[in-house]
Parts: structure tokens; C-alpha cells; sequence
């Protein structure tokens, strides 16, 4: 396979191009670089002080993968379905990982076309029916569940947890254990306590990894390798980022860069809308992903000196050429608010020709000869000019070909992005108070011992 870097292209979003009004001036961004140094220091001294650890995950060592790899084989050989229980960072890394390197419709395929690896689904939602139809669905004695959840206590999950466990201890007696597999803190939790005592295997998620900074963790790693996905590439990709972006020097930091951008656009220029929108349908779980990396890492009350900031951006994610026919117009002509991002993939892994299978001539004969690739790529160039000609700032992500070293390159960058932004922003990029107040007041709500002072004041259920 040839290893090939993703490409990042920004100047349509400078005055040159799009305008003075809306466009940046290079003065404007590397104005910018000295702060962009000392969020730079900050990140590095978490980083050598234990407290974050995302940055080190591309340099784990091949062993680690190994037995990842090792221990998804094990378990998942002779299963036709990998249920996976989680919820946000627990779960979308893992969704996008497989929709972007195999394909959104890889559940559809035949065991054939899936070279005997298992289905791989995602509950996330506590919809009881969608939860319950689909077990109902499902072959016990053929489902792997892998229960995900840093805190080992989230009431989505653990609630699903509890329906799978009751759900294979009915059906397979003694044997249900081997069915399980829990991802959680290496210590901590009732997850960790359940796994211990009922014997289920396990994987680490690191303590100094939170859930959206952990798609390179067993969260995202393990169900990847269950589906044959090559997660050793797919770190190389990540780690071939790590290095072009180890210099905090915007011209050859694209990530900070980004940053930068998107930082400036939304405190200076008004424009707190960061839309994604790749032109691809194996790139909108990623996008899914972008979207929570984003806003519980952007969006925050206070700073770090606990003054109220209630700063973030808001993210957006849509999809090319899908949603020219839903959202584009706004975006063309609407408020000038946004700044969006297209992800352009270059040689799709399967094209087709456009046919013409009729013998008479109609205003369509200017289709044929293209592929549906060419269309969906011209569709995203038409759009970024148009969007160029009414001085909307976009940038590009060019990927050549969609495969595990470009994602690993995507995860990455997006990774080290939000992290410097949330520096620029003065907040903690890593913490979500606002997710947390919620889970406190549920477990209230649902009678969970030491929650009851959160739920004083709404326990009549009013708001
Ligand atoms: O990014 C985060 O920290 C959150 O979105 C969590 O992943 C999510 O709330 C699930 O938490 P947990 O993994 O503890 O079940």
C-alpha cells in the first residue's frame, strides 16, 4: 500500500481571495504565533506532567497492537455479530473507523464479501425499541458485546450492558462470560469491578486519555481489529502526523494552523459556525466524530482561571454532494457566520462510469463518460468556487485515498487542533462539566444513591 500524507489547502480563506471583509491577512495569522507558542508549551507540559496522553498513543509500542489484534481475533472468531455498548467517545471513533475504511453499508455485505470477520453494530441510544429489536435480531450464541465506558458507570451504557449480560446468561448458561469483552478504566469504576468478578476479559483505556481524545485506545482500536481493520497502519498514519506536527511554527503546523483560523474567524470575525462536510459517505461518521471532539472540548463555562467565558464555537457536520439540496443554499447566501471545511477524496476505492443505456438523445447524454467519482469531485470544486465567489472562507482536506494511514492522519490532526484551540481559548479542552451535571442529575432522577441533593429542586419532574 502506498503511504500517502492528506493535503491541507487554506487560502480560500484569505483577503487575496475571498475578499477584505471576510478573509484573513497573513499579518492576522501569524500575529497569532507567539500565543500559538506558549499554548503550544502548555500542552507539552500536561504532556510530560502524565495529564494527557493522546499525544503518546501513535507511539505505542507493537507489542500493545499485537495483542490487541490477538485478543480481537480470539474473541471474535466464530461470531457473526460484534455488538458494541458505548456512548460519545466511546463510540464514535469506532463507528467512523469502520465506515470510513470499510464501507457505511459493511453490515449489509455477505459473510464472503466481509472475509469471515463479523458484523460490527453500535447501540449507542437507549431507544428501548431500536435496543430491543435489534437483540431480538441477533443469534446469542453468535454475539460478541463489548462494553465501552471510561467512567464504567454511564447510565446509557451500563443499562444496555445490563439488558446484553441478562441476555446471554439466559441464553448461554455458564458459557455467556466468554461473549464479553469490557473496555474501561484499568482500575476504576463498576465496569472494571463487574468484569473482575464475572471474569470478563478486558482492555485498558489509559487514565490520562478521556473518551473523545481515545479512538486510538483499544475504544477504537479493538472493534476495528475485530473487523480486520489494520490498526498498526492506521497508527503509522498518525504517528507520520505527529511528526509533521511537532513544530508549533504555523507555516508547518497545519493543525495549529487550523486552530488558528477557526480560533480567529469565531472571536474576531463572527463566525462561530465550523461546518464539516466531507464529499464522501464513508467520511460522515467522521464527521459525527469532529462534531463531539469539538463541542464538548470547545464549549465550556468557564476558563481555567474559573472566570465565565462561556466560550465554543458550534460545529456543523453535513455531507457533499447530499446536502447542497438541504443546507447549501444557506451556506452560499445566508449569514456570513460559518467557515467551512470540505474533505475531498481524490480516487474513490470503487468507481463507476455512467452508462447510457438509452438509443435516443436527451438533455442527460453529458453524463455518460464521467464517473460518479468525477461528478461527486466536481460537485465539491463547483461548491468551494461558489462559496469562494460570495466570500465565504472554506478550507480543503485532500485525501488521495481513503485507507488506515490517511484516517490515522485525520484523527490525529483533528486531535491536536481541538487541543490547541481549547488553549487558545483559556478553557480545559479535556474536562466536560456540562456532560457530567447531566449524568449527576439522571442518576438522581433514577434513585442512584448520594445523587438525591441534585434532584431536590426538580424531583416533581417540572422544569
Ligand atoms: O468524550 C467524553 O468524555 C464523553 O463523550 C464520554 O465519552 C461519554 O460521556 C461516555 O462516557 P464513558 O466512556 O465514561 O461511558
Amino acid at each position: 500500500m502506498k503511504k500517502r500524507g492528506i493535503s491541507y489547502e487554506y487560502h480560500t480563506i484569505l483577503k487575496d481571495i475571498i475578499g477584505e471583509k471576510h478573509g484573513l491577512s497573513m499579518d492576522e495569522i501569524t500575529a497569532y504565533q507567539s500565543r500559538v507558542d506558549a499554548a503550544h508549551r502548555t500542552l507539552m507540559e500536561w504532556k510530560e506532567a502524565g495529564e494527557i496522553g493522546f499525544l503518546d498513543l501513535p507511539f505505542s509500542s507493537e507489542a500493545w497492537v499485537r495483542d490487541i489484534v490477538q485478543k480481537a481475533r480470539e474473541k471474535s472468531k466464530g461470531m457473526e455479530t460484534c455488538l458494541v455498548l458505548g456512548i460519545g467517545g466511546s463510540s464514535l471513533g469506532g463507528k467512523a473507523l469502520r465506515d470510513a475504511i470499510k464501507s457505511p453499508l459493511y453490515n449489509e455485505m455477505s459473510q464472503e464479501r466481509r472475509r469471515g470477520f463479523p458484523r460490527l453494530y453500535f447501540a449507542e441510544n437507549i431507544d428501548p425499541e431500536t435496543f430491543m429489536t435489534f437483540l431480538s435480531l441477533r443469534m446469542p450464541n453468535k454475539t460478541l458485546v463489548v462494553a465501552i465506558s471510561k467512567s464504567g458507570g454511564t447510565a446509557e451504557t451500563m443499562s444496555q450492558f445490563l439488558i446484553a449480560v441478562d441476555w446471554l446468561k439466559r441464553n448461554l448458561g455458564n458459557t455467556y462470560a466468554n461473549h464479553i469483552v469490557a473496555i474501561t478504566d484499568p482500575k476504576e469504576g463498576p465496569l472494571r469491578g463487574i468484569a473482575e468478578e464475572e471474569g470478563f476479559d478486558t482492555l485498558d483505556i489509559p487514565k490520562n486519555v478521556g473518551g473523545r481524545f481515545s479512538v486510538l485506545t483499544p475504544v477504537g482500536l479493538f472493534p476495528a481489529a475485530v473487523i480486520g481493520i489494520d490498526i498498526k497502519t492506521l497508527l503509522e498514519g498518525a504517528r507520520a502526523m505527529a511528526k509533521r506536527c511537532e513544530t508549533p511554527n504555523l507555516a508547518d503546523n497545519p493543525a495549529y494552523l487550523n486552530a488558528v483560523i477557526h480560533h480567529c474567524y469565531d472571536v474576531k470575525r463572527g463566525k462561530p459556525l465550523s461546518v464539516m462536510m466531507p464529499y464522501a459517505d464513508s467520511l460522515l461518521s467522521f464527521a459525527d466524530w469532529y462534531r463531539q471532539l469539538y463541542a464538548e472540548s470547545l464549549g465550556k463555562r468557564l476558563d481555567r482561571q474559573g472566570r465565565e467565558v462561556f466560550s465554543g464555537p458550534t460545529p456543523i457536520r453535513a455531507l457533499g454532494a447530499t446536502d447542497q439540496h438541504s443546507q447549501l443554499q444557506l451556506y452560499m447566501e445566508g449569514p456570513f457566520n460559518k467557515v467551512i471545511t470540505f474533505i475531498r477524496v481524490e480516487h474513490f476505492r470503487w468507481d463507476v462510469e455512467i452508462p447510457y443505456p438509452l438509443s435516443y438523445q436527451t438533455s442527460l447524454d453529458y453524463l455518460p463518460n464521467h464517473t460518479l467519482g468525477q461528478l461527486i469531485g466536481f460537485e465539491q470544486f463547483a461548491t468551494a468556487h461558489a462559496l469562494k465567489n460570495n466570500h465565504r472562507p472554506t478550507v480543503t482536506i485532500k485525501i488521495e485515498t481513503l485507507d488506515e494511514y490517511a484516517l490515522g492522519q485525520l484523527f490525529y490532526f483533528y486531535e491536536l487542533q481541538v487541543a490547541l484551540q481549547g488553549v487558545l481559548y483559556n478553557v480545559n479542552p479535556f474536562d466536560q462539566p456540562g456532560v457530567e451535571w447531566g449524568k449527576k442529575l439522571t442518576y438522581g432522577l433514577m434513585g442512584r444513591k448520594g445523587y438525591e441533593k441534585y434532584v431536590e429542586k426538580i424531583r416533581n419532574k417540572t422544569l
